[in-house]
Parts: C-alpha cells; sequence; structure tokens
C-alpha cells in the first residue's frame, strides 16, 4: 500500500518512512529539503534496505504535488511537512502562517480532487499551552497556544475537522506529540537541527560532544518538584510506530475526525534529564542555570489512555534509552564529519 509522506526526510518523518517499509508498506517521500537533507534517503536505505520514491517538492506548488498523486496513487497520507520551531516562528510569523497552514490546505484540496480520505495529522503539545490539569487529555479545554507555531496547529486541527464534517469524506488521526527525543537505535539517522539546537536534548548532546561550550537550563524557579520544567519525553522510535497504529486505525474506523496524545504519559523534570544524561556518559555536563525562557510552560505531561485504547500503542522506551541513542547518533555524526574533513 502506498504512503504519501510529506515532510519524509525530517526527524520524525524518516523514522516513520522506516517503520512503514519495515512492516511491508511502499511510502513515498515529498519534502523540500528546508529543513533536512538529501543524505537521509541513504540512512533510510541502510536501515531498511529500500529507497522510497522521493520528490523533492514544497507542498505548496499545487501543480508539482498533483502530479505526484498522478503518478503515486497514495492510499493515505501522513503529513510532517511544516515548520517547527517555537522561538522563530514569534520572529517569522507569516513564514509560518503561510507553509504550515498553506501546504495543509492546497494537500487537502488535492486529497479531495483525488478521491483520497485517509490523513494522519503531526500535531502538537503546544495546542494546550499551559494545562490546567495534568495529566493533560484530549479534551483538555483550554487551548491557549502560545506561540505562532503552536496556532499554526491549532489552525490545521480545526481546518482538518471542518472537512472531515463537511460533505468531503475526509478521515484523519490527529497526533498531539508531547518533546520526541532519540534517534535510530543504528545510529544511522537522528535529529539534524539546523544551527544552534532550540530543543533540549539535542543541546546536551551538542555540548557534550564539545560543538557547544555551556547548556543554560532556562529557569529552575518553577513551581515544581526541583524548579525546572517539566515535559513528557517520547522516543522518536515509538513515535513513529505510532504513526503505524494510528494508520491501520484509521483505514478500519467508522470516525472521522480523532485526535491522539502520544507521549510516555509521565513527566521529567529538565533538570533530571540533564543528571540522566550524566549517569548514562559518566562525566559531568557543562551546564548552568539561567533565567526562564519567554514562552516555555511550567509543566506538561500527556495522558495516553486514548492512544491505548483506540490505537492499541503505547511507548516501550524511556528516557534513557531516548538519550542513548541521542548519544549515539552525535557520535556517529562527528565521526563521519571528521572522516569527511
Ligand atoms: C515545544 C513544544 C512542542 C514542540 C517543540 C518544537 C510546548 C509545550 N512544547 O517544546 O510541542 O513540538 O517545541 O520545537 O509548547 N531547555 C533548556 N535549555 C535548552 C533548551 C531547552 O533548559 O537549551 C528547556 C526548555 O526551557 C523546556 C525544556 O527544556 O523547559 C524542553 O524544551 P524544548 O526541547 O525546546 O521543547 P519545548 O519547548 O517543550
Amino acid at each position: 500500500m502506498k504512503i504519501l509522506v510529506t515532510g519524509g526526510t525530517g526527524f520524525i518523518g524518516s523514522h516513520t518512512v522506516i517503520e512503514l517499509i519495515q512492516s511491508g508498506y511502499d511510502p513515498v517521500i515529498v519534502d523540500n529539503l528546508s529543513n533536512s537533507n538529501i543524505s537521509v534517503l541513504d540512512g533510510i536505505r541502510e536501515i531498511s534496505g529500500k529507497v522510497p520514491n522521493f520528490y523533492e517538492i514544497d507542498c505548496r506548488n499545487r501543480e508539482a504535488l498533483r502530479q505526484v498523486f498522478e503518478i503515486e496513487k497514495p492510499e493515505a497520507v501522513i503529513h510532517f511537512a511544516a515548520f517547527k520551531a517555537v522561538g522563530e516562528s514569534v520572529d517569522k510569523p507569516l513564514e509560518y502562517y503561510s507553509n504550515n497552514i498553506g501546504s495543509l490546505a492546497i494537500l487537502l484540496e488535492i486529497m479531495a480532487e483525488f478521491d483520497m480520505h485517509n490523513l494522519v495529522f503531526s500535531s502538537s503539545c503546544t495546542v494546550y499551552g499551559q494545562p490546567e490539569q495534568l495529566p493533560v487529555t484530549e479534551e483538555s479545554p483550554d487551548k491557549n497556544a502560545a506561540s505562532p507555531y503552536g496556532y499554526t496547529k491549532v489552525v490545521c486541527e480545526q481546518m482538518i475537522k471542518d472537512v472531515c464534517h463537511s460533505k468531503v469524506a475526509l478521515k484523519s488521526a490527529i497526533l498531539r506529540y508531547f518533546n520526541p527525543i532519540g534517534a535510530h537505535p543504528t545510529g544511522i539517522i537522528g535529529e539534524l537541527p539546523n544551527g544552534v539546537p532550540n530543543n533540549l536534548v539535542p543541546f546536551i548532546t551538542q555540548t557534550a560532544i564539545g560543538k557547544r561550550d555551556t547548556l543554560t537550563v532556562f529557569g529552575t524557579d518553577y513551581s515544581t518538584p526541583d524548579g525546572s520544567c517539566i515535559r513528557d519525553f517520547i522516543h522518536v522510535v515509538d513515535l513513529a510506530k505510532a504513526h503505524l497504529a494510528a494508520l491501520e486505525w484509521l483505514m478500519n474506523a467508522n470516525t472521522t475526525f480523532e485526535i491522539f496524545n502520544l507521549g510516555q504519559g509521565r513527566g521529567n523534570s529538565v533538570l533530571e534529564v540533564v543528571k540522566a544524561f550524566e549517569a548514562l556518559t559518566g562525566e559531568g555536563l557543562n551546564y548552568k542555570i539561567g533565567p526562564r525562557r519567554s514562552g516555555d510552560v511550567e509543566q506538561i505531561w500527556a495522558n495516553v489512555d486514548k492512544a491505548e485504547r483506540l490505537l492499541g500503542w503505547k511507548t516501550k522506551l524511556g528516557i534513557e534509552e531516548g538519550l542513548r541513542d541521542a548519544w549515539n547518533w552525535e557520535k556517529q555524526l562527528q565521526a563521519k564529519e571528521q572522516i569527511r574533513s
């Protein structure tokens, strides 16, 4: 079965492509490579033994995307392609609204035109803002996203919901990711942040390997047990597997629109992550305590009962495995860079 994966050379997309291949699907990748590298395809081949058909296309290019539908005739779409940096979205809101919302609008039109109705959509826990009750369920009423990036996800979810409830027979699983970490256990693919990483774990591994001087822990004056923020960190391989579970559920589902939280269902603080990394490597990490980062929520973790009940999915890996695989990936990246230079 052909599955179109937009953003399939990105961090979560590439891991999902591997899971799809290993489960007998035939993924087709569309990616404009704006935040990923073509070499990811080599990594996918090395791990899975296959190279998916690849189209270097921006999803806002309607004619090019139409042609992919015409050639490939996919039966479902997993839509990852989007910008995802919270801070950057504050500086460049129009780029975020144009790319994230524009891509989805065009994709939905083309899906309707080709009478193709199955969509798995990549959303984020950012739509919850700071929830009043923890753990947060999919019914949490407070969608006070704190950034333009967050609002693009709110708007995209609403667009999909409206189309599902219209006469277009769209069916969609909306996946709200918590904090993805880790890399493929082979160390062959992983996260490739452009420039200085925004996210915690790439910053930790880059500091440990010497690419960055010091990790700053953004705030230890929150109302949490150790004062640092709390997040629900989910291994990217667990997350990738959730996309398969969602896809299979969607193909057989009677309901047209469902939202799923994807996390471990538990929170870890930033300082806990730092200490777990130090325990893993047996070395001290160069870090300092700094001021809060603007826009950060204090604490959030997921209630994942719904995904477990309807998708038959739950995480198998913890932060230790996530940190181990992220570290392994960082070391392999460095080794490759040394060979090249
Ligand atoms: C946010 C979104 C998430 C989105 C992600 C995309 C929320 C609740 N989460 O994740 O949905 O997918 O952005 O990028 O809106 N930290 C440090 N030092 C650093 C980096 C991070 O202390 O150098 C801390 C942050 O203050 C935060 C935690 O680590 O408390 C996690 O930060 P990060 O990895 O950037 O992810 P979120 O901001 O939680």
